[in-house]
């Protein structure tokens, strides 16, 4: 599936060229993946990696919050500058990593909670979705969960020119349930700021002993 893969340049481009609020995804607070981080995560010195976190707000509410040991991952240096500026001073607290997700090299500190909302679906083929299973396994602390947000079989086929993997429970569990429990699972519809409704799958998963 060569050629459906995202590109550095690709995601700079959606960063330079638009406003966060009219990109698809925006949303002004990513409520589903707060509940579900405060649900499965009460200690708020636990340590959360935000993988493509882009310039999303979750790390804006999760600082509100009290949660305190915070990561925003994307491949987009763009993504991230607008994260440091929204933040000004608060963003000194947090590690903003610029990094592509499907290198092999990435090694990443430890984390309890590895959020991923509308990332984890941008992975086509066997060694993409097997070199992310492997930086999980390789990063989450014992006992640690996952929380995916990924576009649901019923969402659109694409979102910004790029090609989506839609998935269900089934796949979800084809990739994650030999090493992952799912402990909780929901649908809801995101309304893009132009009106499109894209149905999500979010799910919980935590690792095996
Ligand atoms: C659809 S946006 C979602 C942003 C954010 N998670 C949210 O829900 O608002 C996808 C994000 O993933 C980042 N991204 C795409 N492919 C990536 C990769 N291979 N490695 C790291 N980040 C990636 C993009 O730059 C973008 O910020």
């Amino acid at each position: 599936m060569e050629g459906r893969t995202s590109s550095a340049s690709h995601w700079n481009g959606v960063y330079r060229m638009n406003k966060r609020e009219s990109l698809g995804w925006f949303a002004p607070s990513l409520d589903t993946s707060l509940s579900l981080i405060q649900a499965y995560s009460n200690d708020l010195d636990s340590s959360i990696l935000d993988i493509g976190g882009g310039s999303s707000s979750l790390v804006d509410d999760l600082l509100a919050r009290g949660f305190s040991d915070l990561s925003v991952l994307d491949i987009s240096q763009i993504a991230l500058d607008d994260t440091r500026s929204r933040l000004g001073a608060t963003a000194d607290a947090i590690d903003l990593i610029c990094a592509d997700i499907r290198s092999p090299s990435l090694n990443l500190n430890e984390a309890m909670v590895w959020h991923d909302r509308a990332v984890f679906h941008f992975l086509w083929t066997p060694e993409e979705l097997a070199s992310y299973r492997s930086l999980l396994l390789q990063t989450l602390a014992p006992g640690g969960k996952v929380i995916l947000g990924v576009f649901s079989e019923n969402a659109p086929p694409k979102c910004f020119g790029l090609p989506v993997n839609r998935h269900s429970l089934k796949s979800l569990l084809a990739v994650f349930g030999d090493r992952f429990t799912c402990m909780d699972w929901l649908t809801e519809i995101h309304i893009t700021p132009g009106g499109v409704e894209q149905e999500y799958l979010y799910s919980v998963w935590q690792i095996q002993d």
